[in-house]
């Protein structure tokens, strides 16, 4: 399908969204967010793949909501059209695995994409900011909530109320990304990590990542009876069963997906 904001392309098992409006620094209009939305609809649909990478320039992961887009909105407009729970929350419910390969500027909601994915790698010129109080506004795609569980309380709050951006190392420290790496290897290890997650067992990553995000979700005791109930599950399946045996025969597993 052709876009006009993104750019879709599947390398092998994996499938990299990358965004694709560079005059605006990726700004994500409402255009933009319905493409991305189809572009994982598709990935989803796609049994070949087993990870998505989304990713943007080397200048800007996103630089935020398109603030001249937002500018004209009302309360009333804003309410009705609930903005922004149509498309932007599709991120989150995307089953597969998604790692967001961050380079440049991760702001507003460009900050708030990439916390929605699973993981975030950074390049080392990596920045990421919640700016939406100097436009009078607040974060409004999980900014306040998502960057206070990643970093705590005193850093999000900082960030919120300031507009202070985070470095890559700061970010690194502060655990809102997995890993920093140098900006000429960000894709190169996003697609490689990308390709190990779509190597394992498709039904076993899925619920793997289902267990995790429970922790979001919940008290430690219905977390912790989640997953024994999901590690029991995976003793059900065929992937159990091969994984287990390659181990015992010292091969590589073969994963059916089964
Ligand atoms: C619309 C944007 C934009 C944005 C940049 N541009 N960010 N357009 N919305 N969020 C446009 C600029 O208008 C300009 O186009 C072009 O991109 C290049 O930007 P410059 O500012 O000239 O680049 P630079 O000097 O390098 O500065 C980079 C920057 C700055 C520091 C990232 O662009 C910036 O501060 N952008 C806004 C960041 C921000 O406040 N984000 C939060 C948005 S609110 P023209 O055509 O003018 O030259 C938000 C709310 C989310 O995200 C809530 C849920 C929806």
């Amino acid at each position: 399908m052709a876009y006009e904001h993104i750019l879709v392309e599947t390398r092998g098992k994996v499938g990299i969204v990358t965004l694709n409006r560079p005059k605006a620094l990726n700004a994500l209009c409402a255009q933009l967010i319905e493409e991305l939305g189809q572009a994982l609809d598709g990935l989803e649909a796609d049994e070949t793949i087993g990870c998505i990478v989304l990713t943007g320039s080397e200048k800007a992961f996103a630089a935020g909501a398109d603030i001249k887009e937002m500018a004209g909105k009302s309360f009333i407009s804003a309410y009705l059209e609930d903005f922004i729970t149509n498309g932007w929350e599709r991120i989150t419910t995307c089953r597969k695995p998604v790692i967001a390969a961050v380079a440049g500027y991760a702001l507003g909601g460009g900050c708030e994409v990439a916390m929605m994915c699973d993981f975030i790698l950074a390049a080392d010129n990596a920045r990421f900011g919640q700016p939406e109080i100097n436009l009078g506004v607040i974060p409004g795609a999980g900014g306040t909530q998502r960057l206070t569980r990643a970093v705590g309380k005193a850093k999000a709050m900082e960030m919120c109320l300031t507009g202070r951006q985070m470095d890559a190392a700061e970010a690194e420290r502060a655990g809102l990304v997995s890993r920093v790496v140098p900006l000429a290897d960000l894709m190169d290890e996003a697609i490689k990590t990308a390709e190990r997650i779509a190597e394992q067992s498709r039904p076993i990553a899925l619920i793997c990542k289902e267990s995790v995000n429970a922790a979001f979700e919940t008290t430690l005791a219905m977390g912790i009876m989640t997953e024994r109930r999901l590690f029991h599950a995976c003793f059900a399946t065929d992937d159990q069963k091969e994984g287990m045996a390659a181990f015992v025969e010292k091969r590589q597993p073969n994963f059916k997906n089964s």
